[in-house]
Order: structure tokens, then C-alpha cells, then sequence
């Protein structure tokens, strides 16, 4: 049976190491696998390859995807899905494995409603806000690229008596800003999923500066927009000198943790066992309250992972 494997919309670390591991392991299974190239974008261009050992020697430490990804607005398009269909059919390509997020998902499940293609869907984005699931891959890896980045900012804000305000990825999630701000102490934590009292925290810091703060350290989320407001408030509330740091696309890059790479282990495996063996209908595969599961595309597509409550929890005990 020919398997392929595709990676669509933000890439992440972990993603070379499930395309190896999806590799090597159907060839051990006595199986044929193809990478398609440039996620969506590239199955509807036919940009389709049958995968060789060279295609995946040395590739599992490294971020990002050497099969690229694409974020396609084609694919909303029926003809062009019909496009990407025959593109499979020409290859004898029974099922597909698609690394990626919420957006690959809705799009999978549209797209094998309406032709005979098996799907299992891997989570993978670092904002880890797909709905099912409690990892996606490469979340581990940017919460340590964030931060190691966060302690470096500590060393200089700390050293100049300043503020610093970090705005840190996640689309609408607010998961990567509140782990980091647990994981690394931070003063003020602005995500979209709570309520940032600003007089509460006011007051909060104030006290602390009259018994001797020397810094400040700010993580907002992309997703609140709110990154200079809070930057011109600590300035003229907290009368601290003030530098923003938007730390951007680093988050998404980096050699994978060793984390990361077991569940990329762990997911591709499954999906090709799910492929080869109970190809009845189109799964994602998860990890939920501690075990390896495959939910159904239809479960998890369209729906957004709420901030788990025990997180919340250890944000109200930060302030
Ligand atoms: O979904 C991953 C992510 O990095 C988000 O955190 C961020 O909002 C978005 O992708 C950025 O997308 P792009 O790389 O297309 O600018």
C-alpha cells in the first residue's frame, strides 16, 4: 500500500523526526512511502515523491521540515482538491499522514469526505491548542527556546534595572505565555484566556519596588494584542525604563527536544499501524490525560484545546 506524508501550516521541531520515523517504518513493514513536498500546495501541484533512505539520513535532530510546509488557500477550492485527489491516485497513494494543526484538520476531514482517501492527522504546532489532545509537537521544544531566551532577558533587565515586556507566540493561546511565565518567574502574565486586573497588579509591584524590585519581567501573548499598552503602562505606572521584545519566529525553530522526538516516535508509528491495519476511518492521533490514543478527525477538527484550569490555578498563585 502506498502511504505518503505531508506537513501543512506552521512547521515545528519534531516534524523531521515523525517523517523518518513514518519512513523507516513502513519500509519495515514492507510498505511504500512518498513525501509530498510543500504541504497542501504541493499535493495540488503533483510535487510528489517516492521517499529513499537518503531522503531521511540525518534529518531527525534537526527543526523545522525538509519536506516543507504551506499554508494553502487553494485547497478551499473543490477543483483544486480534485486536483490533489487524482495527484494521489497517479502514485497508488491508499492513505496520507498529515503533520499540522487545527486548520490541516478541518481541511483533511473536508477533503476525505469527498474522495476515497484514508487520513490520520499528527498534532503539530507549537501553540498546542489543538482541541483533544494535551501535545502537540514541538511544543516542548519552544517552551525551552523560550525559556532559555527568557533567562537571557533576565540577565540584562536585572543587570539595568528595567522592565521588560516579551511577547510570546501562540496564536489566540495563551499555553505557551503561561507556562513560560510559571517556568521562569515572570511578574506580569497577560493572556487572552484571563483577566489581566491591572490595578491589582499595580498595586502588586508597587509594594514590591518599595521593598527593593529592581526589574520586571512582562510575558503578553500574541493573541491579546496587548503587548505596547503593557509596555506603557509599567513606564508611566511603574516608572520603569521599558524595552519590548517580540521574540517571533525563533519559537518555532531549533533541534527538537529529546521529548519531542519520542512523541514523534510514538505518533508516527501509530498512524501507520492505523493506516496498514484499521483503515475504517480518518483519526488524529493524541496523547489525553496521560495515554496514546486516535480520536476522529471529526472529534478534534474545528474546535480550539481551552487553557486547562490547572494552569489558570498556578497563574493566580504567581501574582
Ligand atoms: O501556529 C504557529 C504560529 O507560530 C503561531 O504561534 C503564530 O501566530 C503563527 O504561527 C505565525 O504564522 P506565520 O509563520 O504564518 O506568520
Amino acid at each position: 500500500m502506498g502511504l505518503a506524508i505531508l506537513c501543512s501550516g506552521g512547521d515545528a521541531p519534531g516534524m523531521n523526526a515523525a517523517i523518518k520515523k513514518f519512513v523507516d517504518y513502513l519500509q519495515k513493514r514492507g510498505e511504500t512511502p512518498y513525501l509530498i513536498y510543500d504541504g497542501l500546495e504541493g499535493l495540488i501541484d503533483g510535487r510528489i515523491k517516492k521517499a529513499a533512505h537518503e531522503d531521511v539520513a540525518g534529518i531527525l535532530h534537526r527543526g523545522g521540515s525538509v519536506i516543507r510546509s504551506s499554508r494553502s488557500k487553494r485547497f478551499y477550492e473543490y477543483a483544486y482538491r480534485q486536483q490533489a485527489y487524482t495527484n494521489l491516485k497517479k502514485h497508488g497513494i491508499e492513505g496520507l499522514v498529515v503533520l499540522g494543526g487545527d486548520g490541516s484538520f478541518c481541511a483533511m476531514a473536508r477533503f476525505c469526505g469527498e474522495f476515497p482517501v484514508r487520513v490520520v492527522g499528527i498534532p503539530t504546532t507549537i501553540d498546542n491548542d489543538i482541541y483533544g489532545t494535551d501535545y502537540a509537537l514541538g511544543v516542548d521544544t519552544a517552551l525551552n527556546t523560550i525559556r532559555d531566551a527568557l533567562d537571557k532577558i533576565y540577565d540584562t533587565a536585572s543587570s539595568f534595572n528595567r522592565a521588560f515586556v516579551v511577547e510570546v507566540m501562540g496564536h489566540q493561546s495563551g499555553y505557551l505565555t503561561a507556562l513560560s511565565a510559571i517556568a521562569s518567574g515572570a511578574e506580569i502574565c497577560v493572556i487572552p484566556e484571563k483577566e489581566f486586573q491591572i490595578s491589582l497588579a499595580q498595586e502588586r509591584l508597587k509594594k514590591e519596588i518599595s521593598q527593593g524590585r529592581r526589574y520586571i519581567l512582562a510575558l503578553v501573548a500574541e493573541g491579546t494584542g496587548r503587548t505596547e499598552e503593557i509596555a506603557r503602562w509599567i513606564e508611566k505606572s511603574l516608572h520603569f525604563e521599558t524595552r519590548v521584545t517580540i521574540l517571533g519566529h525563533i519559537q518555532r525553530g531549533g533541534v527538537p527536544t529529546s521529548y519531542d522526538r519520542m512523541m514523534a516516535f510514538e505518533f508516527a508509528v501509530m498512524a501507520v499501524d492505523y493506516l496498514l491495519d484499521h483503515p475504517t476511518s480518518n483519526v488524529v492521533t493524541v496523547f489525553y490525560e496521560g495515554q496514546f490514543a486516535l480520536k476522529k478527525i471529526e472529534e478534534v477538527a474545528n474546535k480550539r484545546a481551552p487553557l486547562q484550569q490547572k494552569y489558570i490555578a498556578m497563574l493566580d498563585r504567581l501574582d
